[in-house]
């Protein structure tokens, strides 16, 4: 078991901030965890796992060990007629397992192609795109309790998924570490193409009847073509969720700017693009030294190179308070600041 003292942590998140780490350990199945969260010269350290490090901004050192996931494993459990039951190491890259599920034809996972990270990261903040989460096909997941070493499986129903919301994020922080999620496919995948322009992407191309493979080219080129690659330029995805307000409050900003990007969130409520009300406040392509806003989507902060944690979310925190003033309306940081 190999652990690193003083580990820099950039090469860890996809912002690109340097920080360090006081210890780094990676563990491959349960027993390397167990080792490495029992080890005497650990004790007393506070953890932290990682998997891709790409919903994280650190704003300090981390004084504590860093626990780097990398189970893996891709292993059908069960299926029958309708469904394969696939279980996945959570250090499984968690496009890789996308693209098996696309490669053998079994459907759900499509539209979240091309989303950075690990599978056992995907449950915390129940990952979307395209109008599909994570929990419509989610089955299950294991994870190890950290205070007293026991393995807990957690069906659908305990994980409290919401938008950009669990249990895990919750309650459930820093209180489990999540070793593998099974995932209920469909071997007669109905394709969800109605969302954001996977259909003009279709038509772009001439796909006319299209297949688990089309649906994912077309969401893989979509991403490509509106989000930054963190190899080229650092940042974490949509720095704010996007914010569910009265319709009342939509409805005042409408009468000012009546294109305003606003979708039904339920009786009474509506979900506003939160990208649209930075664009509108000034925002966007913002730069200031080495971090700003991104150029194309008001939603992602950026790491132009050398920028610490602090400067994005002090940028965040003037963006919050901008959007407040202009329209009344709070944004929540999607991204984990640690
Ligand atoms: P990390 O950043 O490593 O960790 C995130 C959090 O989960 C941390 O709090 C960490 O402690 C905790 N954690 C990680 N692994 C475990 C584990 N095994 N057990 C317990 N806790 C754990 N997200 C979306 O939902 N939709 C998108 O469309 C999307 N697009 C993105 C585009 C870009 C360019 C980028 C950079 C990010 C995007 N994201 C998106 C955000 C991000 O990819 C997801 O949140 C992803 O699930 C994070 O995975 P990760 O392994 O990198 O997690
Ligand atoms: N918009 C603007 N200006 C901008 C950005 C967006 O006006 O600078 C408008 C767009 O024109 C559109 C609306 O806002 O009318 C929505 O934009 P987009 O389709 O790009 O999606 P988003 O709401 O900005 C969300 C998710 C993304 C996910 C996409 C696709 C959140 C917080 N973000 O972005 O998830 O990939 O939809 O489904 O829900 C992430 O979580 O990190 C992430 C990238």
């Amino acid at each position: 078991m190999e652990i690193l003292r003083n580990a820099d942590l950039k090469p860890y998140n996809t912002f690109g901030i340097a920080a360090r780490a006081e210890a780094l350990g990676r563990f491959h199945d349960l027993g390397q965890l167990r080792g490495l969260l029992g080890a005497p010269e650990l004790s007393g350290l506070s953890r932290l796992i990682l998997g891709g490090g790409s919903n994280v901004l650190f704003t300090r050192n981390w004084d504590g060990l860093v626990l780097l996931n990398e189970v893996p494993g891709l292993d059908v459990l069960r299926e029958d007629d309708e469904h394969v039951w696939l279980r996945s190491g959570a250090g499984v890259v968690w496009h890789d397992l996308v693209l098996h599920a696309v490669a053998n034809g079994w459907g759900g996972l499509e539209n979240l192609s091309l989303i950075p990270g690990r599978v056992g990261a995907a449950p915390m903040q129940n990952i979307g795109a395209y109008g599909v989460e994570l929990k419509d096909t989610f089955d299950s997941l294991e994870a190890l309790k950290v205070d007293d070493g026991t393995m807990v499986t957690f069906r659908k129903e305990q994980c409290h998924f919401g938008y950009r919301e669990s249990f895990f994020k919750r309650e459930g922080k820093d209180r489990f570490v999540i070793l593998n999620v099974t995932f209920k496919l469909s071997k007669r995948p109905a394709l969800n193409t109605s969302y954001g322009n996977i259909g003009q992407e279709l038509a772009k191309r001439g796909i006319t009847a299209p297949t688990l493979r089309d649906v994912s080219d077309a969401v893989i080129a979509i991403r490509s073509s509106k989000l930054p690659d963190p190899k080229v330029i650092g940042n974490a995805g949509s720095f704010f969720k996007n914010p569910v307000v009265p319709l009342a409050v939509a409805d005042a900003i409408r009468t000012e700017y009546p294109d305003v990007a606003a979708y039904p969130a339920g009786e009474g409520y509506v979900k506003l693009a939160a990208g649209w009300l930075i664009e509108k406040a000034g925002w966007k392509g913002f730069r200031e030294d080495g971090f700003g806003v991104h150029k194309d989507q008001a939603l992602v902060l950026v790491n132009h190179g050398g920028a610490t944690g602090r400067n994005i979310f002090d940028l965040s925190t003037r963006i919050l308070v901008s959007i407040h003033e202009r329209f009344g309306v709070e944004l929540e940081r999607e991204v984990n600041i640690i």
